[in-house]
């Protein structure tokens, strides 16, 4: 997309006011008479999308809502001083929402008449969390500029501040999103990875949500911030394969300290860092680890010893921070796009839990 589309606010649609008196009409008649070649010059855009741009652009609030960023941000920032451990967890809802019919919000909608929500579903029960943050988001974006900033968006504005303040890139985050009217158990099944996945399974899901390999491993970088459960990784410390033997791939000595706090039975629910070197800092130790065999999920060790491809990628960005960081913002921008509501499809709920 030209960056230069970005420039075009949504205002330029709407007609100039009119002057009431004809002295007023003539002191500013050669100034409105510019003004007037404002628009014909962005008539176009207008005419084209009557309803708004089918695209996302980062200047969407700039105009209706110019303190939506800075709101986002703060309340972001007061979250994750709070708890680090917040950061990792926004960002992974903005995954978890974009991964099912889009990037629309569906995995904030509670169950109600009509809807399933996908917090039950088995990616997501007993382990996605942040809802509380996005909620206080969005009361004070009510509260500024009511029906107007949607809940898709918070999510992709929230996921942006929280990798930037755990010491991440920084992006220009396109807006626009509108918010869904359904939510799609099956679909949160269906389509997000498990951790125990095959590397082929994995790559397959990330296609069809238009991600390719270097989306993929780029994306999973993610994984220098935040914690797991120990449910999501028990498989490979005790019996990987069924033969009653621990993932091979997996280092012994890091095993064993697995193990001590991840038994055989029980524990289901103990936390053990994606990154253990620096879990609440956006870096590239993640890579790093697993060179070591020191990568915490199946599907985290996968990139390194799954196929050659993968495992080059996870080579230059443990070697390279700036690599990853550059690939990266654009890997996150594209999965933001996975099929946005634009125009006048969805809506902008007023509570990010249920539909209007
Ligand atoms: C093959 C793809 C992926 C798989 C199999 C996967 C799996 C997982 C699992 C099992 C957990 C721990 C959940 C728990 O036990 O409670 C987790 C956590 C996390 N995932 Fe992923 N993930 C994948 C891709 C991604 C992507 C693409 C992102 C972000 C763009 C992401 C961001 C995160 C974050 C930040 C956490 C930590 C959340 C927290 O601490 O609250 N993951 N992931
Ligand atoms: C993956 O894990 C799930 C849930 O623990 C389990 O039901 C399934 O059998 C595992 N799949 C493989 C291939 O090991
Ligand atoms: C490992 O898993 C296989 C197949 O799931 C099972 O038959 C076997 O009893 C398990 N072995 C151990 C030691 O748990």
């Amino acid at each position: 997309m030209p960056s230069s589309l970005y420039k075009y606010p949504k205002q330029v649609c709407s007609s100039p006011s009119t002057p009431k008196t004809l002295e007023q009409d003539m002191a500013v008649y050669s100034i409105n008479f510019l003004l007037l070649l404002l628009p014909l010059a962005l008539s176009p855009l207008c005419l084209a999308f009557p309803h708004g741009a089918p695209f996302l652009y980062p200047q969407f609030y700039d105009h209706s809502c110019p303190k939506a960023h800075q709101i986002v941000q703060s309340i972001v920032a007061k979250a994750v001083a709070k708890e680090a451990r917040m950061a990792a967890s926004l960002l992974r809802l903005h995954f978890h929402d974009c991964f099912v019919k889009g990037c629309d919000a569906s995995i904030l909608l509670d169950s109600s008449q009509g809807i399933v929500s996908e917090k039950g579903s088995i990616p997501n029960r007993n382990s996605i969390r942040g809802f509380e943050v996005i909620d206080e988001i969005k009361s004070a974006l009510e509260k500024e500029c009511p029906r107007t900033v949607s809940c898709a968006d918070i999510l992709a504005l929230a996921a942006r501040d929280s990798t930037v303040l755990a010491g991440g890139p920084f992006w220009e985050v396109p807006l626009g999103r509108r918010d869904s009217l359904g939510a799609s158990i099956q679909g949160s099944n269906r389509n997000i990875p498990a951790p125990n996945n095959t590397l082929p399974t994995i790559i397959t899901k990330f296609k069809l949500q238009g991600l390719d390999i270097v989306d993929l491993v780029t994306l999973l970088g993610s994984h220098t911030i935040g914690f797991s459960r120990c449910t999501s990784f028990r498989q490979r410390l005790y019996n990987q394969t069924g033969n009653g033997l621990p993932d091979f791939t997996l280092d012994g000595g890091y095993a064993a300290r697995l193990r001590a706090g991840c038994p055989r039975s029980g524990g289901d629910q103990n936390l053990f860092p994606t990154d253990f070197v620096s879990p609440a800092r956006f870096d590239n130790f993640y890579f790093k680890n697993l060179l070591v065999g020191k990568g915490l999920l199946s599907s985290d060790e996968i990139l390194f010893t799954g196929s050659p491809e993968t495992r080059r990628l996870v080579e230059l960005y443990a070697a390279d921070a700036g690599a990853f960081f550059a690939q990266f913002v654009k890997s996150i921008v594209k999965m933001g796009n996975i099929t946005p509501l634009t125009g006048s499809k969805g809506e902008i709920r007023y509570n990010c839990r249920k539909i209007n």
